[in-house]
């Protein structure tokens, strides 16, 4: 049984930040909304209770139940999680009387485990409004700031301990060591949590969850469906079905190409090879989330479609990681609520029930589990890439004529990428940070192209032209929230907008687009 830290989430923005930290040290943890405890297993070695833009006072705040694990399990409060324990047993929480945001001076006083070769004085970032104006009887004040006498304490003579500062954030300099303490002194996890380990016990989980019967998985050609394909591969063999679509938005021979290297992984796969029924639905289509809709419904219809001929299927596996798991659940108290496609939609209509290997991983720990099972370089550092496809790419009405000059004009662009060689520049891999990149390709978080609706003036020999202009797009981003364009080589944009006008019937321009997101977004539409 994998050994697991519980984070409670209250809502904090940075919650997510102390699962990240756990990770790195090797620790398994699962975030659940603090209302919503898990089963308390054998597997649980210490639960940490997150921050949340609430104070304890706010009507509708998120409660804990402490009485499932206080006193009987470590436990670490966080910010509004340490002023709750404060609270609910006897201490008081009150407005601070100054501000308490950013670096702070923490002094130890007593380092005990949490603390343990910690320097004596060192940096630690605060955040919130209220303070912990006197602690519960039993607790002992163990660290302070000088404007915070109640910085960090602990219940004697049991594991709770409680910081106001938030230890998950870069800014605290020495957090990753207090929470290793936390994981490894208090908790005595032992930090084995590996990707061959997640591969290892995700495949007797799964065996044990589906037993006998048959699975159906859509693959898209990206990291997250082909890593939970091969897994569910590794776990059941031929009880798995694929199903990959060619909504005829794909990049340009990239159905034949991904068909087969999906083939040649031993995978059990379906192509369904259905473009022009998606091409005649979006005929006249231009408004982007008509095209989304228009372009969503057809795939569920192709998927059901082909998924009914697999006689007895009575799962759909799904590659969903963890953010889509987090933004899809939402906490109270949490400002942002977002729906994500993969949770939902397909099953209740289908009436299957859903296998999600992945649910618990960030999306750089899928590309190491994917990795560890031997999938190609290729298909694990592939970019992101729009659910839509080339549909949100191409601005306006996509007709087959338009899919064409995309599908050529991005072809000379993601190939330039590739072929560019950038070793001994010191650019690191996007997919990877850990090595170098070797090409541009490699560099870049996301690239493509985007086919615009209007057309320009051009010269070509003695004739005038009028034809598309379209934009090169090439961003570096963690995670797609926020995004900076990338500064491309000018000899490297100078022979791509020389390629494109030359080979790309149609277009006669070329365009670099310089914005960041925010204020911009990734993609056009
Ligand atoms: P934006 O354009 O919002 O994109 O900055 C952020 C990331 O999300 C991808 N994206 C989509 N993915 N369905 C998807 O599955 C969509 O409709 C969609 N729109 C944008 C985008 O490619 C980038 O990686």
């Amino acid at each position: 049984m994998t050994e697991k830290i519980l984070i409670l989430d209250s809502g904090s923005q940075v919650t997510q930040l102390i699962g990240r930290r756990l990770r790195e040290l090797g620790v398994y943890c699962e975030i659940h909304p603090s209302g919503k405890i898990p089963p308390i297993d054998g597997s649980v070695r210490g639960i940490i209770l997150s921050g949340s833009p609430c104070s304890v006072y706010d009507q509708g705040a998120p409660v804990i139940d402490f009485s499932l694990f206080k006193g009987k399990l470590p436990v670490l409060g966080i910010c509004y999680g340490a002023q709750l324990l404060a609270h609910c047993f006897g201490g008081k929480v009150g407005p601070s009387g100054s501000r308490e945001y950013g670096r702070a001076r923490l002094s130890i006083e007593d380092p005990g485990l949490l603390f343990e070769g910690i320097p004596s004085s060192t940096q630690v970032w605060m955040s919130h409004g209220d303070t912990i104006l006197s602690l519960p009887e039993g607790a002992s004040v163990l660290a302070s700031t000088a404007d915070v006498r109640n910085a960090a304490f602990r219940f004697q003579g049991e594991p709770t301990y409680a910081v106001q500062f938030h230890p998950e954030v870069y800014h605290t300099t020495e957090g990753t060591a207090m929470l290793r303490n936390f994981a490894f002194r208090i908790c005595g996890c032992k930090g084995d949590w590996t990707p061959a380990s997640f591969i290892e016990s995700s495949v007797a989980s799964i065996r044990e969850q589906v037993g006998d019967g048959k699975v159906i998985l859509g693959l898209s050609g990206g990291v997250d469906s082909t890593v939970a394909a091969v897994l569910l591969n590794k776990a059941i063999g031929h009880n798995l079905t694929c199903i990959f679509v060619n909504n005829g938005l794909l990049r340009k021979n990239e159905f034949t190409d991904v068909l087969a290297s999906y083939k040649d992984m031993g995978l059990n796969v379906i192509g369904a090879d259905v473009p022009e029924n998606f091409l005649s639905a979006l005929k006249g289509v231009t408004d982007p989330e008509a095209k989304r809709k228009t372009i969503g419904r057809l795939f569920i219809e192709t998927f059901d479609c082909y998924a009914r001929k697999i006689e007895g299927a009575g799962f759909l596996a799904q590659g969903t990681i963890y953010p889509d798991v987090i933004e899809s659940a939402g906490v109270a108290g949490a400002s942002k609520i977002k729906s994500h496609h993969n949770v939902g939609g397909l099953p209740e209509k289908m009436n299957l029930k859903i296998v999600e290997p992945l649910r618990m991983l960030f999306k750089d720990e899928v590309r190491r589990v994917g990795r560890a099972l031997g999938i190609k370089e290729e298909l694990i550092g592939r970019h992101p890439f729009p659910g839509p496809s080339l549909g949100v790419r191409i601005i306006g009405e996509v007709t087959p004529e338009r899919v064409r000059i995309l599908q050529d004009a991005d072809d000379v662009f993601i190939r330039g990428l590739r072929a560019y060689d950038c070793t001994g520049m010191g650019l690191r891999s996007a997919s990877d940070p850990s090595v170098e990149a070797r090409n541009l390709y490699e560099a870049i978080w996301q690239a493509g192209v985007i086919l615009l609706p209007v057309k320009s003036v051009g010269v070509m020999g003695d004739d005038r032209t009028y034809e598309y202009p379209v934009v090169l797009r090439a961003v570096v981003s963690t995670d797609g929230m926020t995004a900076d364009w990338v500064h491309l080589p000018y000899d490297f944009l100078a022979k791509v907008s020389n390629d494109i006008i030359n080979k790309v019937r149609g277009v006669n321009r070329v365009v670099y687009d310089i914005s960041s997101k925010p204020p911009s977004t990734i993609e056009w539409e």
